[in-house]
């Protein structure tokens, strides 16, 4: 059995006084015994130091929104894998739609990064999803399968194991309209075929797909009740607390 994944992204949001504030309320309402999924929240770069402080002492991973593929060097305003590991950050969002949408991220650039980002130890989860445009004209199933493809391009079977794919409708993400669970779960279920196809059926049944784009605190308990679907990728919700562990109890 998979273990459920649910990551918070809390995208350009939070200073450093208010990361320590929403970590608090986080661990309060989710009480540091946890349940059984993993947890992770991602705040932006400039708060990851703080976060790992107010973390100690619990469960919870800390993740980042982004890297750049390369150790280091000149790369003005770029930030590697080494430099989040040296912070505690376990975790890192690689190829979300408002990256390749407004900072030109390619698929190219996703495997770069994901390639990296195992190299480093991290655990990449990796972002894919159709526009609305894409799904009307009837190539969702092209956009997401090729997505993954490259995105992954050339990364052997057992590394692939260890990576969270997030399953994010872009049409969904941020404008309070879900995929429906039969939605959801059928493009779950072609990237799990997609896998298996590149990395076998055993590969495939471990990789854990996330599904992003308006989950909440009312219909995480649906969506996470999917065969394929393995945790969320949490933006707006991820900002209250409360919300959020909701998601996260629904996750069991
Ligand atoms: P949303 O964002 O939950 O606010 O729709 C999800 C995401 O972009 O990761």
């Amino acid at each position: 059995m998979r273990t459920k994944v649910v990551a918070g992204n809390w995208k350009m949001n939070k200073t450093a006084a208010e990361t320590r504030a929403l970590v608090a309320e986080i661990r309060a309402a989710l009480g540091d015994a946890g349940g059984k999924a993993e947890v992770v929240v991602c705040p932006p770069f400039t708060n990851l130091q703080v976060a790992a402080e107010a973390l100690k002492g619990s469960k919870i991973a800390l993740g980042a929104q982004n890297m750049h593929w390369k150790d280091a060097g000149a790369f003005t305003g770029e930030i590697s894998a080494a430099m989040l590991r040296d912070l505690g950050v376990s975790h890192v969002i690689i190829g979300h739609s408002e990256r390749r949408q407004y900072f030109a991220e390619t698929d190219a650039t996703v495997n770069e990064k994901v390639k990296a980002a195992l190299a480093a130890g991290l655990v990449p989860i990796v972002c894919v999803g159709e526009t609305l445009a894409e799904r009307e004209a009837g190539k969702m199933e092209a956009v997401v399968t090729g997505q993954v493809k490259a995105g992954l391009a050339g990364i052997c079977g057992c590394s692939l194991a260890g990576i969270v794919i997030a399953y994010e409708p872009v049409w969904a993400i941020g404008t309070g309209k879900t995929a429906t669970e039969a939605q959801a779960q059928e493009v779950h279920a072609l990237i799990r075929k997609t896998l298996a196809d590149c990395a076998g059926a055993d590969v495939a049944a471990k990789v854990r797909i996330q599904y992003g784009g308006s989950m909440n605190a009312a219909n995480a308990a649906g969506l996470l009740a999917q065969r394929d679907i393995d945790g969320g990728l949490i933006g707006g919700a991820a900002l209250k607390a409360a919300d959020f562990a909701t998601i996260v109890k629904a996750a069991g």
